[in-house]
């Protein structure tokens, strides 16, 4: 059989005859008709068997064909507006039916499964529609994000997994036994990309990060892939207008590329148009003030309690969704309390309890998608805020040296893509927006 086409550019193929190779992911059929639905990788089409058309065996056989079988179809493309699967409506006439292989009994059925279950059975529920769809959009995410970074003249650098040093605070390490000596895993590669920038001027990074985060929320995975842009001669405000305009980029991409993966995901796309810049500011304290507002005026006894918020503390979830509720795109929280973050950041002049810090928070309840920040270009400077924090001063030594040999003005960020690709989606778990999630309570499969 030839003509091997994929599901995707079936539309190209209107009448003429092709094979589609794949898996059977549902079947129905009554007398001399039977209905299979067949995916391949790029899609879902139906193949339509009618019983004249075909050796007799084979339309016996396809009849009883389990779930998950491997198969090519081979037979004509029609159009046919209430086919359902492909967009657009489009279907095969089926003269021929291979089977590669026979399923077992497949456990993932139509039916409803507990989210344990389907968990435990990642490597099978990856084929389902909605994490198909999912996943697909993921792919488009990170592509684009590459995409936006290339044409702004960024340089792409990979920093280290197993590394010496701390970045995002000592209490999320995971530890590794380095042939003797305690090291860890990288929970940011922005240290590496400080000293990237002064050799190629603007750089990202983009791989998986590791925390050991004991939080059990929607939001926190263990290993999670993060983005990390950082460019040299820029400050605060330039940060903000580089992230607005990749995030714009990236959901307008999905609209463009991923039409059909956001409608199997049921999202609400005009909400995503509006996502263009630029995107509202707030200080810390303006956030502050109005999350005091809100939580003055509700009602809801239960949301009062949990809006509670002191000058110190970062945000936790129930400010960010109460806040972000107030906007009709992503928003940006500027300027955060210097205890709340990281060594590592700008103080804001004459007000040195404050940092030149930014998060940006995506709409919709979903919060903090970016984290971000003017470094701290000073040497000394940087050796006061390392005493405070009680870091070890040898393992910065190098980092240290950046501060020695031309230092500049300059900022990064890291985008979460997990986050991002749920807030997009539209879906409530972080974890299903990764092929296979790892999460305080799961490492398997
Ligand atoms: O705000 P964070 O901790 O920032 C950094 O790591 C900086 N060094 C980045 C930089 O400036 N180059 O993390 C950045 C983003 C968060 O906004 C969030 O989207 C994601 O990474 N993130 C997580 N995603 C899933 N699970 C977790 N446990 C996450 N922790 C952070
Ligand atoms: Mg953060």
């Amino acid at each position: 059989m030839t003509n091997i086409i994929t599901i995707k550019n079936i539309a190209k193929h209107v009448g003429a005859e092709v094979t589609i190779q794949g898996w059977l992911y549902a079947s129905t059929g009554k007398g001399k008709l039977q209905f299979l639905q067949v995916r391949d990788g790029t899609g879902i089409v139906q193949a339509v068997l009618f019983k004249p058309n075909l050796p007799e065996e084979v339309f016996e056989a396809a009849k009883h064909l389990p779930q998950e079988s491997a198969l090519t179809v081979h037979g004509i493309v029609k159009q046919n507006e209430r086919a359902p699967g492909v967009p657009g409506g489009y279907e095969i006439d089926a003269t021929q039916v291979t089977v590669v292989q026979v399923s077992e009994e497949y456990p993932i059925t139509p039916k409803e499964h507990g989210v344990e279950f389907l968990l435990e059975n990642r490597h099978l529920w990856i084929r389902s529609r909605k994490q198909w769809a999912l996943l697909r959009l993921r792919a488009t995410v990170m592509r684009a994000m590459r995409d936006w970074l290339d044409t702004q003249g960024f340089v792409e650098m990979t920093t280290p997994i197993l590394t010496p040093a701390a970045g995002e605070g000592t209490s999320t390490l995971f530890k590794v036994d380095y042939f003797g000596d305690e090291i860890y895993l990288a929970q940011t590669g922005q240290l590496y990309n400080e000293a990237n920038i002064y050799a190629f001027g603007k750089v990202y990074c983009f791989g998986p990060t590791f925390r050991a985060e004991k939080s059990k929320t929607r939001r926190h995975m263990t290993e999670f892939w993060m983005l990390e842009p950082e460019i040299a001669f820029c400050d605060l405000d330039g940060l903000m207008a580089i992230e607005e305009q990749m995030v714009s980029y990236v959901v307008q991409r999905c609209l463009e590329q991923c039409a059909h993966e956001l409608q199997v995901l049921e999202r609400d796309i005009t909400v995503l148009q509006k996502v263009v810049p630029p995107f509202p500011r707030l200080s810390y304290d303006e956030a502050v003030e109005r999350i005091g507002k809100i939580q003055a005026e509700t009602t809801d006894v239960e949301l009062k309690k949990l809006l509670e918020v002191k000058w110190g503390h970062d945000f936790g979830s129930p400010h960010e969704t109460e806040l972000t509720k107030q906007f009709d795109r992503p928003m940006f929280v500027y300027g955060f309390p210097t205890v709340a973050k990281a060594f590592y950041m700008e103080p804001w002049p004459g007000r040195p309890e404050v940092c030149k810090s930014v998060d940006m928070l995506a709409p919709e309840g979903y919060g903090e998608i970016t984290g971000g920040s003017e470094r701290i270009s000073d040497l000394n400077l940087l050796l006061k805020r390392i005493h405070e924090e009680k870091l070890p001063q040898e393992a910065f030594k190098w980092y240290l040296d950046l501060r020695r040999y031309g230092s500049v003005v300059h900022s990064g960020f890291g985008l979460g893509v997990e986050r991002t690709v749920a807030w997009i989606a539209g879906i409530h778990h972080v974890r299903e927006a990764s092929p296979f999630p790892r999460t305080l309570g799961r490492v398997y499969p």
